[in-house]
């Protein structure tokens, strides 16, 4: 039995115990991905992002609808000029504008637009809320009415309502930044918390970031249903079929309506308490400052490089998606699919970027990722056919979402520590401003290319700007992708199709499994890691609670296993083949799991392992230049498929390892640096494709913070010992006890009452009898008296 099966009434004493600590508790869980789900448990917050969403929502129906119906109205007038030229200006007028209110009151403005909503200012940050969605819902009531009111001026008001409602959408934004670190819960004690709070505003970045995008591909989604009722409305209401866009318009209108609504029942507390600083807050550690670090960060310009060139990229793709889908003979519902396809295409590349040939060099898949993206998108220009173009708009998505995502990861690892936070600002800022440049250059471009038609035989060509600017940002894609693999490649020397063709073939290894009984645990990470002082922390706070703990290691756990890592670590094996290593090491594995994990594990034993399979796929697969995916197959088949229930990885920077080691360093930790960067690089990636059995902690902290966090996450997984079993069956019995007597001494309470009543009442009845006998007497003398 885990702890998360234990009956409800132990977990309810547990979570008695810790009420308080219980809720920040979830936020110090120990993957960024919790703490994000765990925010939205407490309810103020989840309703101010209940209000992000549908008012997010609505924000991005409203742009496309805006965009719609300024197309529809300046097209009717040629306000931007006739034709293709005119309609692809009047899309660049619209994003230009968005673009403007952003970029105005997102940077140049954001100073005294905070100060205005800050709680010393004029503005409450509810109220400014709520108003800015009043105003939007306002603009997009009357937003259809203006084609019909006042066709002459509807292009130019309308231009004038997006930029209105994007200067609202500042305001919300500004508004909600302010207003929600205040929602968060009270800092947890002193010493309480394995990590500080300022997770919980990292965990709250997140969530916005998040959210800010998915609410894309969801106003796409409800701009197409819209578009498909108001057709089937159009087919009896003319005035639909001449205002296509006009339902969107009002379902964004009532989306600022619910998010009104929600925003009105928000309590905000009136300013923010400041917190008591730690002394330690804001000291970050220093650069270790050896030279080493130089080496390593040369690439992140190029990822960055690389994120910025996907996002410019799709959303220009998204910007001349209203004019490719009337090119193609669609309409708004076409237009929304395509918006839908690439947007959402993009959210669920970023979700599932982790799984994607999870045992391929990440960089090597950025690469690849951009290249496709690239390729996706220059067919989307080529292929006259809506359907295949649909398609091949996901694909561009999904290629472009596994590519920031994975650009993003990159960033994230090469950056020491105490710059990481500064990169990642930057990164968000050029990736705006390449969304920006992208929204408003591609339809200037598509409007600059005009509609082509090649004709040759019976060969013809025809397409327009918006077809050449989709394969023009497509092949701008490919040298890229070109000079991302060639820069920043970990492999070099291993052919890319073979690296290709093994993280294809991945899937088809044998079963792995975890054993039936025992907990099997395993504690990776580079040389200098600190898994030793964790393996002993660990073994002996396991063993308090009464389990049977067997500590072991790899290499050299058993007598041949011995002679095995002499061969190995000794610096006289220089010049060891990488393939006989690689199967030295899997040699002491098969004879450590045969004679000694599996026994244990078999007896129910917790089994802690310093090192096990991950271990030769990091340092022979990704550190040497041998496939991952062949290492992890004879491994697998080294230990017939037994795989840990938790693997710790101990994450550490190689160079704030090297300052630890205290002893001269074996033929493994003799080598240079940029092995141990792919050896580490070779563990992250193994964590991140199964998060579920893997727990990364950062040691670059005190031994004692990692050692809170993997008893965190053990506290939920390891069975319970026989003592603790026992300790809880003998709790439970006593609980039973006890209310066993509570009921009896209630029982004879209770009888004691009732015979005390019955008593009364015989009594009662007898003074009655009595009276009554008196007065019968009484009654009889009388009327003897009267006789005589
Ligand atoms: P350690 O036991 O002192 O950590 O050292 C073992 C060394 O062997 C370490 O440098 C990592 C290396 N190693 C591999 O290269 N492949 C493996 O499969 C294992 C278990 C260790």
């Amino acid at each position: 039995m885990t702890r998360a099966e234990q009956p409800a009434e132990q977990q309810a004493v547990l979570n008695t115990a810790s009420e308080t600590a219980s809720d920040s508790d979830a936020l110090v869980a120990d993957s960024r991905e919790r703490a994000v789900r765990a925010l939205l448990r407490f309810p103020p917050l989840r309703r101010l992002w209940s209000a992000q969403v549908v008012g997010g929502i609505g924000d991005a129906v409203a742009v496309l609808v805006l965009l719609l119906l300024t197309l529809q109205a300046s097209v009717l007038q040629g306000t931007f000029g006739d034709g293709y030229r005119g309609a692809a200006f009047a899309v660049a007028a619209v994003l230009g504008a968005r673009v403007l209110a952003t970029l105005l009151f997102g940077a140049v403005l954001l100073g005294p637009l905070t100060t205005l909503t800050s709680p010393s200012g004029p503005l409450d940050r509810r109220w400014t809320m709520i108003g800015a969605d009043g105003l939007r819902l306002a603009l997009l009531i009357v937003a259809p009415l203006w084609i019909d009111w006042s066709p002459e001026n509807a292009p130019a008001v309308l231009l004038i309502t997006v930029f209105v409602a994007g200067v609202a959408e500042r305001f919300w934004t500004v508004a909600r930044e302010g207003a929600a670190p205040a929602l968060l819960p009270a800092p947890p004690l002193e010493g309480a918390a394995v990590r500080p709070l300022p997770d919980h505003l990292d965990a709250l970045r997140r969530l916005w970031l998040r959210t800010g995008f998915a609410v894309i591909p969801a106003g796409a989604a409800v701009l197409l249903v819209a578009t498909l009722i108001g057709n089937l409305l159009g087919s009896g209401i003319e005035w639909f079929s001449l205002h296509q866009a006009a339902l969107g318009s009002y379902i964004a209108a009532g989306l600022f309506a619910a998010s009104v609504s929600t925003l009105y029942f928000l309590e905000l507390p009136r300013s923010l308490t400041p917190r008591p600083r730690s002394p330690l807050e804001g000291l970050r550690r220093p650069s270790t400052g050896n030279g080493l670090d130089k080496g390593r960060t040369d690439a992140i310009p190029l990822f960055v490089l690389a994120c910025a060139a996907v996002a410019g990229a799709i959303s220009s793709a998204v910007a001349v998606s209203v004019l490719h889908a009337f090119d193609l003979g669609g309409g708004p519902a076409t237009f929304a699919l395509l918006v839908l396809a690439l947007t959402g295409g993009t959210g669920l590349g970023i979700r599932g970027a982790g799984s994607v040939l999870p045992t391929l060099s990440r960089r090597r898949l950025l690469a690849l990722a951009l290249a496709l993206t690239g390729v996706a998108l220059l067919a989307m220009g080529l292929v006259p056919d809506t359907a295949t173009v649909l398609f091949l708009a996901l694909l561009a998505g999904l290629a472009a979402g596994v590519a920031a995502s994975i650009g993003h990861a990159l960033i994230d690892q090469e950056a020491e520590e105490f710059r990481r936070g500064r990169i990642s600002e930057h990164l968000q800022a050029v990736v705006r401003v390449a969304i920006g440049l992208g929204a408003i250059a591609a339809p200037l471009l598509a409007a600059a290319i005009g509609p082509h038609r090649l004709a040759s035989g019976d060969f013809v060509f025809a397409h327009g700007g918006a077809a050449f600017t989709l394969m023009l940002v497509g092949a701008l894609l490919l040298p890229v992708a070109a000079i991302v693999l060639a820069k920043t490649d970990d492999r070099a020397g291993v052919p890319l199709r073979r690296d290709l063709g093994d993280a294809l073939r991945g899937g088809s290894d044998p079963a792995q499994a975890p054993a039936a009984t025992g907990f099997f645990i395993a504690i990776e990470g580079g040389d200098g890691a600190g898994k030793s002082t964790q393996v002993d922390a660990l073994a002996e706070w396991i063993r308090a609670k009464g389990h049977e703990v067997v500590v072991t290691r790899e290499p050299g756990a058993t007598p041949i296993g011995k002679r095995l890592r002499s061969i190995l670590l000794d610096v006289s094996s220089a010049g060891l083949s990488n393939r006989a290593e690689a199967l030295l090491y899997a040699a002491d594995r098969a004879e450590h799991v045969g004679s000694v994990v599996r026994p244990a594990l078999e007896r129910g034993a917790i089994v802690i392992s310093d090192r096990y399979i991950d271990s030769s796929v990091a340092y022979q697969g990704a550190g040497r230049d041998l496939s991952p995916t062949e290492i992890a197959r004879i491994s697998r088949w080294a230990t017939d498929g037994l795989v840990p229930h938790l693997t710790v990885l101990l994450d550490v920077s190689p160079e704030a390892a090297r300052e630890r080691f205290t002893e001269a360093p074996d033929r493994l930790e003799s080598e240079p640096a940029e092995f141990h960067q792919r050896v580490r690089a070779g563990f992250l990636t193994l964590a991140a494709a199964d998060p579920g059995r893997y727990l990364v902690v950062d040691a670059g902290q005190e031994p004692s913070s990692v050692a809170t966090v993997v008893r965190h996450r053990l506290d939920q997984l390891l069975p319970l010992s026989d003592a603790e079993v026992k300790a809880l069956e003998e709790a439970r019995k006593a609980a039973r006890e006890e209310a066993r007597r509570r009921a009896e001494e209630e029982a004879a309470r209770k009888a004691e009452d009732e015979r005390a009543e019955r008593e009364r009442q015989e009594q009662l009845a007898k003074l009655r009898a009595e009276e009554e006998e008196r007065k019968r007497r009484e009654l009889e003398e009388a009327r003897q008296r009267e006789a005589a």
